[in-house]
């Protein structure tokens, strides 16, 4: 079976591949490099033993979607291809809806015109309400977004939704991830944001490696049992774990079916800080710093869902997260950079 990646040289893509080529999927990746680097099928290739098919191409490139379609053919695919920064679609709203739209109109154009209908999509725990009681059931309260980046993932639930409405024959798997982090067991994979990193993980890993000077804890007064911010932290190898399973749903169902991939456990920021500096043999530095607009105190899913549906779960702690990213960030500093 041949799948289909639009965003596959990224962080959760570039790991989804190598998932899929270990269990004997055929891949084509489509990726026009605006957040990420060549060098990570060149990563894929040295863990897997297999090159993905690789087409440096926008999403949004109908024609050139069109013609990579007609040639490979694919029986699914998944869609990884957005931006993520969420402070940066506050000051660029337009390039964020134009492009994270964008792709996911364009891809269904496209696929439905090949008749392959069948499709799983990226979407985020950041769907959900602020108001919403603990834990995320797939059934809580979605939309209230606090910023556009999330906006667009709301949107693109809710246009694939409509899609698969209007032509039954269409399956869609829409997987809210929560919090990613870490990285391949190998060390060879990276998530190499681009400039200093706005989430806590790579942030921490930096400062752990001593290319950043401490971590800004923001807030320590949020009702946890710490103060610090609570999320559900999944480890990415379980995350591109989940796919391959989805796949399976994906190919014996149809319509639209929005699923968490989560842990079902939050974690404080202090309790990540610890966890980090046991991985690490080092302390991490750290200083209280203000709220951040827009932080909500708890966050975490209620994962019952994705075991009875999708036969999945997680199977990686918060010690195999820190030892796996500390891992990859001491072999590369710099990420692919060197
Ligand atoms: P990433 O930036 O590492 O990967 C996204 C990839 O898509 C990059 O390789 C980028 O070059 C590519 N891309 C973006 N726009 C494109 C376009 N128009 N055409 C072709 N390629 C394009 O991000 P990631 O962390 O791997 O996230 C993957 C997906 O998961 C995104 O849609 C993101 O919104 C979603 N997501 C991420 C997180 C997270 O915390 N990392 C959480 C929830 C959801
Ligand atoms: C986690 C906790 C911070 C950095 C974001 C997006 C969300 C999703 C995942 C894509 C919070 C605290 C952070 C730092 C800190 N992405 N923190 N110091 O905000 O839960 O989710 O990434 O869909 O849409 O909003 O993740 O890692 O930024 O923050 O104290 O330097 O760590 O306040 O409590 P978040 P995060």
């Amino acid at each position: 079976m041949k799948v289909l990646v639009a965003g596959g040289m990224g962080y959760i893509g570039s790991h989804t591949c190598v998932e899929l080529l270990e269990k004997g999927y055929e891949v084509v990746i489509v990726d026009n490099l605006c957040n990420s680097s060549p060098e990570a099928a060149k990563r894929v290739a040295a863990i897997t033993g297999k090159t993905p098919l690789f087409y440096e191409l926008d999403v949004r490139d109908e024609k050139g979607l069109s013609a990579v379609f007609e040639k490979e053919r694919p029986d699914c695919v998944i869609h990884f291809a957005g931006l993520k920064a969420v402070g940066e679609s506050v000051e660029k709203p337009e390039l964020y809806y134009d492009n994270n739209l964008g792709s996911t109109i364009t891809l269904c154009r496209v696929m439905a015109r090949q008749g392959c209908k069948k499709l799983i999509f990226s979407s985020s725990a950041t769907v959900y309400s602020a108001d919403n009681a603990m834990p995320l059931t797939e059934n809580s309260k979605t939309g209230g977004c606090t910023n556009p980046y999330g906006w667009t993932k709301y949107f693109g639930e809710r246009i694939l939704t409509d899609i698969a409405k209007a032509d039954p024959e269409w399956s869609v798997v829409l997987l809210r991830y929560f919090n990613p982090v870490g990285a391949h067991e190998s060390g060879l994979m990276v998530e190499d944001p681009k400039g200093i990193p706005n989430n806590r993980m790579p942030y921490i890993s930096q400062v752990a490696v001593g290319k950043l000077k401490e971590l800004s804890v923001f807030g320590d007064d949020y009702p946890t049992h710490d103060g610090t911010g609570v999320r559900d932290y999944i480890h990415v190898v379980d995350l591109a774990r989940g796919h391959v399973f989805a796949i399976d749903y994906l190919m014996s169902h149809t319509g639209a079916e929005a699923i968490n991939l989560g842990t079902g456990t939050g974690y404080s920021v202090l309790d990540m800080v610890k966890a980090f500096g046991q991985a690490s043999g080092a302390e991490v530095p750290y200083r209280i710093a203000p709220r951040r607009p827009g932080d909500i105190a708890t966050c975490y899913a209620d994962p019952t869902k994705s075991r009875e549906v999708l036969g999945w779960k997680a199977e990686r702690g918060l010690v195999d997260m820190c030892r796996d990213s500390f891992r990859w960030q001491s072999m590369n500093p710099n990420g692919y950079n060197g």
